[in-house]
């Protein structure tokens, strides 16, 4: 049998290849870069285990957290203008989810006290990843709000059988009425060059998709709390939803 090529104008057989815009050229140009930086970071963290005690084991442990992170974050940046890759929901327990975070500042800012108020039934289902982010944002807010030694509390409990509540006050230096009107605006920040004002708005970004409200009180000169409610849903229950 003789097979014949056969030239053909159809393209629709081939992948298609959209034209990048200048930002999806710059976002991926950047994930491309901070790959590379990450991958050279990695590598040293792996050596400095060799070199350091027992006491430092933990630290590099929580730098190579903070790494994995950052490597989500840049797949997440080289994806920008194709379609959302498959992130699948599951069961989170906000309690240790809070706990995490609660450590983690705790070791970049041992100057600061952390009381928690913890329920260990507030399971809600959805992204992991990005209800760390939230917290993450709530918290360095929180810290950049106070002098050294401030206190900050964090609380999750499970209310009225069908929702989780989250909170994070600080004894920080507040917001006026004029601030707490813009807090949540996407590239509102009162801290010049150091806030980029994207933190509250992902926040609340996140918290919608994840069908919860959020919202703030604030006293200048007292502090601030911010109030999540998420849906509640049993650990048990399949994380499909
Ligand atoms: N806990 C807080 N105490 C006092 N002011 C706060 C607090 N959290 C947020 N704010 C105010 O809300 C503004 C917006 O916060 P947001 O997190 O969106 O941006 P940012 O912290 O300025 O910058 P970044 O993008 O780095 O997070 C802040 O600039 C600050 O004025
Ligand atoms: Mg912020």
């Amino acid at each position: 049998m003789e097979l014949k090529l056969v030239a053909s104008n159809n393209t629709n057989l081939l992948p298609k290849t959209e034209a990048p815009t200048p930002v999806i050229d710059i976002a991926r140009g950047v994930s491309h870069d901070l790959c590379n930086v990450l991958c050279w970071m990695n590598g040293y963290l792996q050596e400095l285990r060799e070199y350091c005690g027992p006491e430092g084991l933990p630290l590099i442990k929580e730098i190579v957290q903070a790494s994995s992170e950052i490597e989500q974050l840049t797949k997440q940046l080289s994806q920008v203008g194709r379609p959302q890759l498959d992130d699948p929901k599951k069961s989170i327990n906000m309690g240790e989810l809070l706990l995490q975070q609660a450590e983690f500042v705790g070791n970049l800012y041992p100057d600061i006290t952390i009381n928690l108020n913890i329920d260990t039934v507030s399971t809600v289902v959805g992204h992991e990843d990005k209800m760390k982010r939230v917290m993450q944002n709530l918290l360095l807010n929180a810290c950049d709000a106070m002098q050294q030694n401030g206190t900050i509390e964090l609380g999750a409990k499970k209310i009225d059988g069908s929702t989780v509540h989250c909170w994070i006050s600080d004894d920080g230096y507040g917001m006026s009425k004029t601030i707490q009107d813009r807090a949540f605006d996407r590239y509102f920040t009162t801290k010049g060059n150091k806030g980029t004002g994207i933190g509250l708005a992902n926040v609340k970004q996140i918290v919608e998709e994840h069908d919860g409200n959020v919202s703030l009180t604030s006293v200048v000169d007292k502090g601030t709390t911010f109030d999540l409610y998420l849906p509640f849903k049993n650990a048990n229950v399949s994380c499909t939803a």
